[in-house]
């Protein structure tokens, strides 16, 4: 490695941002102000009904059969293939799109590669921490702008999201363009099993709750699922840190043994418990410029096993931990400006 001018890469970017115009920075504000994902979601659907209430009958019938089709999912393509295999060159064109090179550009997002990934083969390749909505998940892994097929040349990846956000107007053809589908066990099931590459987010909506800077706090000893479906379909498991994905966002305290955090932190898991993903409390929408790393680690292989016992998955769970400890420990100083890791 070529000695580094900056103590960390946080130091690197603010470098870089002194420089940029006030242009340049207006300019990528309203990127993001256009594509932050819960911003884009109201878009669409603001649009659909503005249709639907501008629409002659006819035209209604057409947007309430879609709209059924939709929310109830009848042609299951979210939970299947997405728009994986014929639809692969469409789907990386949607990718490559110059807007996200934006988006890039303003969190300075990287994709470190520490290690190689054969084509062909199998991944679930796991993001941690979850953050408010994984921002930096979207930039290197689930889109083009950090060339993710340039470092991992031919890994054909989908990437699981949310079910929820399938059942948005246009906002779920967009996702599906690009590469997203429905995280559930059958989707998973169906891409390892036909040798595909699976991006996750194990942390999940809990996870999300716990997104505050300065502290990676990662929901991992309950969650063993993830590593159940590896050895099922014999898929490697591939850890994958999102230095800085937790700073990029100032949330209410939910954690100090106060009233009012205590509280909030209770509201907060008996709505996520009805609405399947979390509501943690934002001072403010946009995130801010915080440098996103995404620390791609070495697979860790599963064996093909048809009916995993509690000790093997136990074995290899921990076999996980470890080896994203172990990533976290070589690249925490100058990535993750050194913030601190708890596993609970
Ligand atoms: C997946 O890869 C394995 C090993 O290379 C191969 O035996 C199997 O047939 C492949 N499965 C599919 C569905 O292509």
């Amino acid at each position: 490695m070529p000695p580094k001018k900056f103590k960390t890469a946080q130091e690197e970017f603010e470098a870089k941002k002194a420089k940029e115009s006030v242009f340049r920075k207006v300019f990528l504000y309203l990127c993001m102000l256009l594509l932050f994902p819960p911003l884009e979601m109201l878009y669409f659907y603001t649009f659909f009904l503005y249709l639907f209430y501008t629409s002659p009958p006819f035209y209604r019938v057409l947007l309430s059969i879609y709209w059924t089709n939709m929310f109830f999912e009848l042609d299951k393509f979210p939970s299947t293939s997405g728009w994986s295999g014929k639809w692969w060159p469409f789907r990386k064109f949607c990718r490559s799109l110059r807007c996200w090179h934006w988006i890039r550009e303003y969190f300075d997002g990287e994709l470190v590669k520490t290690a190689e990934l054969e084509p062909g083969k199998p991944y679930l390749m796991c993001y941690h921490p979850h953050g408010i909505i994984s921002m930096g998940l979207q930039g290197s892994l689930a889109l083009e702008a950090c060339d993710f097929e340039g470092a991992f040349p031919g890994v054909d990846r989908s990437v699981a999201t949310l079910v929820a956000s399938f059942k948005i107007p246009f906002f779920r053809e967009w996702i599906l363009m690009n590469g997203f589908i429905a995280c559930s066990r059958r989707t998973l099931m169906h891409h390892l099993g036909r040798n595909k590459t699976v991006v996750l987010v194990p942390g999940g909506a809990n996870e999300a709750l716990h997104s505050h800077p300065g502290i990676f706090k990662l929901h991992l000893k309950n969650r063993k699922g993830f590593v159940r479906i590896a050895l099922l379909t014999g898929a490697s498991l591939v850890p994958c840190l999102g230095m800085g994905e937790n700073e990029m966002f100032h949330t209410m305290d939910n954690q100090s043994p106060g009233f009012f955090p205590q509280m909030l932190y209770k509201v907060q898991l008996f709505l996520m418990k009805r609405f399947t993903f979390s509501f943690p409390l934002l001072s403010h929408i946009l995130p801010y410029r915080e440098k996103v790393t995404c620390v791609v680690g070495a697979p860790l292989e599963c064996p093909k096993t048809e009916n995993p016992s509690l000790e093997v998955i136990d074995k290899y769970h921990e076999l996980y931990v470890e080896s994203l400890t172990k990533l976290y420990e070589k690249h925490k100083d100058y990535y993750g400006k050194g913030i601190k890791l708890e596993i609970v």
